[in-house]
């Protein structure tokens, strides 16, 4: 491979949408931020400079980062933050991956604007395993949000309610013409007939699972989190926060200058008080003779998204992701397991401080956590603490493999709400093979957890609603072809088995990626130990790292 350099200036930038005009964070002025473009084998190197008040930190989601830890980005697990006019080469060699990943600021809510692709094509000689497209376009998913972002969750977390809403779900940045004083700010993607489109489908969003549906045309899915699947065609898909999918997009043979919307709306598995709106693109066929249309109304053809709560087109669609797990691209189960998890994510609540007023359910605070633990953030990187053995009162490494109290989720709210503060990490010997159960709660909330693995994919080998059960459900794993991925939706009181071998030497966070999950402290860390081999420990920290 090629080395590849990239810059990255984090700094502040007008724009408007839906007639509110505000400054926000970017890199290098633009939302989303620039195509991160390199081959398989390739090593890139991105140097951050920040240029804002804030202290900011960059992740390169679901690239593995072997031996790179360093380079991975999650602000206090894997650097100290770049602070203001300070900068950070993150250096990196792409291994074994091809597809679609994106980068996202890891420190408070700061990826909401600052997030951009991130695509991995396939080494000089290799092809894709379908039909090579006549063009390739990233989409990407996100809020805007009329007010700023950092001021909504700061106060969230003072008084402990939930944090108010975005104004909009944007498709590249626009929120498209069903929103009001939006119809200008509308992605169009121009193509021409009888062609296939390689569609890069990113959800950058912070807070929201989406549908997505494009009128009147069938997608073929192709891969997820830059892992090839077997192709299957849908009308509409599903994609949590954290998650991409590369579909293809045939056009139709001749329909000069119609144009279809694409649109996305949230998935939540109940009612509450969300956000139930629509952000659409603008599909456009070419005209043959190549006068430009001039669209003044809103396309005839518009397409039909499941309903909010359409738990049922979830899991339909999620059933059908399968690795392609081919003799070129085989799908490496860990057969034997070394070390089983327990967790339970979920949300619950805090007692209110004295002389607080607080805004959760019945006066008190929302919280969340893992196992009954609500992960906080050290205020140094227990990556550092870990290389230098400095430990001490930056993390402990006694995380509970299950959950202090037995779980059981009958449907009304269980009561283990007792839930312990702390920076608690696992702590694994170099290749062991791991089975986690994610178990999802339902003590408050109703929506999936979409949880992301850092430094590792996993393969998704059951899922299933309800009580995971021990003793029936490992029958039915798939250890041939299940779907390998970096982030999975762990359903509203359902469960997901995972696998993954522990192979990457390093501190590797886990966490919801629903941001204001993570905030209320949906996350843990796993610290994988150095091999014996040489090429199996993690590398020294680069001379430029932040300091705290
Ligand atoms: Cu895409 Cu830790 O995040």
């Amino acid at each position: 491979g090629i080395t590849r350099h990239y810059t990255f200036n984090i700094k502040h930038h007008n724009v408007t949408r839906l007639c509110n005009s505000r400054s926000i964070l970017t890199v290098n002025g633009k939302w989303p931020g620039p195509r991160v473009v390199a081959r398989e084998g390739d090593t890139v190197l991105i140097k951050v400079v920040n240029h804002i008040a804030a202290n900011v930190s960059i992740h390169w989601h679901g690239i593995r980062q072997l031996r790179t830890a360093w380079a991975d980005g999650p602000s206090y697990i894997t650097q100290c933050p770049i602070q203001t006019n300070q900068s950070y080469i993150y250096n990196f060699t792409i291994t074994g991956q091809r597809g679609t990943l994106w980068y996202h600021a890891h420190i408070s809510w700061l990826r909401v604007s600052i997030h951009g692709p991130l695509i991995i094509l396939p080494a000089k000689n290799a092809s894709y395993p379908f039909q090579k497209p006549y063009k390739e376009v990233p989409i990407i998913f996100a809020e805007w949000f009329n007010v700023d972002p950092e001021a909504i969750i700061s106060q969230a977390l003072q008084t402990g309610g939930g944090p108010n809403i975005s104004d909009a779900y944007t498709i590249n940045s626009f929120p498209g013409p069903l929103y009001n004083c939006s119809s200008k700010d509308t992605y169009k993607l121009k193509v021409k007939p009888g062609k296939t489109y390689l569609l890069r489908l990113i959800n950058a969003a912070l807070n929201d699972e989406l549908f997505f549906s494009i009128a009147n045309h069938t997608l073929t899915v192709v891969e997820v989190d830059a892992v090839y699947v077997k192709p299957f065609e849908t009308d509409k898909l599903v994609i949590t926060p954290g998650q991409t999918t590369n579909v293809l997009l045939k056009t139709k043979p001749y329909f000069p200058s119609a144009t279809f919307l694409m649109a996305a709306r949230p998935y939540f598995t109940g009612q509450g008080t969300f956000d139930n709106t629509t952000t659409a693109g603008i599909l456009e066929y070419e005209h043959p003779l190549g006068h430009n249309s001039h669209i003044k109304q809103l396309p005839l053809f518009k397409p039909t998204l499941p309903p909010i709560n359409d738990t049922n087109s979830v899991t339909n669609f999620t059933k059908k992701l399968r690795s392609l797990a081919n003799s070129k691209f085989p799908a490496n189960v860990p057969q034997r397991v070394d070390r089983k998890f327990f967790f339970t994510v979920g949300l619950g609540t805090r007692p209110c401080p004295q002389n607080t007023t607080c805004q959760g359910p019945n006066g008190t605070m929302f919280m969340a956590s893992v196992n009954n633990v609500s992960f906080t953030l050290p205020s140094v990187a227990i990556i550092q603490a870990y290389f230098f053995g400095q430990s001490n009162g930056v993390y402990t490494t006694d995380f509970p493999n299950n959950p202090p109290v037995p779980f059981n989720y009958t449907g009304t709210p269980p009561n283990n709400t007792n839930v312990s503060n702390g920076t608690r990490t696992v702590v694994l010997p170099y290749n062991t093979s791991v089975e986690l159960v994610l178990q999802e709660t339902s003590i408050l909330g109703i929506e999936s957890h979409p949880l992301h693995l850092h430094g590792f994919n996993f393969f998704v080998v059951g899922q299933g609603s309800g009580n995971y059960d021990p003793n029936k459900d490992p029958a039915n794993f798939n250890l041939v072809d299940p779907v390998e991925r970096n982030t999975i939706g762990v359903p509203s009181g359902g469960w997901v088995a995972l696998r993954f071998l522990a192979d990457n030497p390093g501190v590797w966070f886990m966490h919801c990626h629903l941001e204001v999950h993570t905030s209320w402290g949906l996350k843990m860390a796993w610290i994988v130990l150095d091999g014996p081999q040489p090429n199996q420990k993690l590398l020294p920290p680069p001379s430029d790292l932040p300091k705290c």
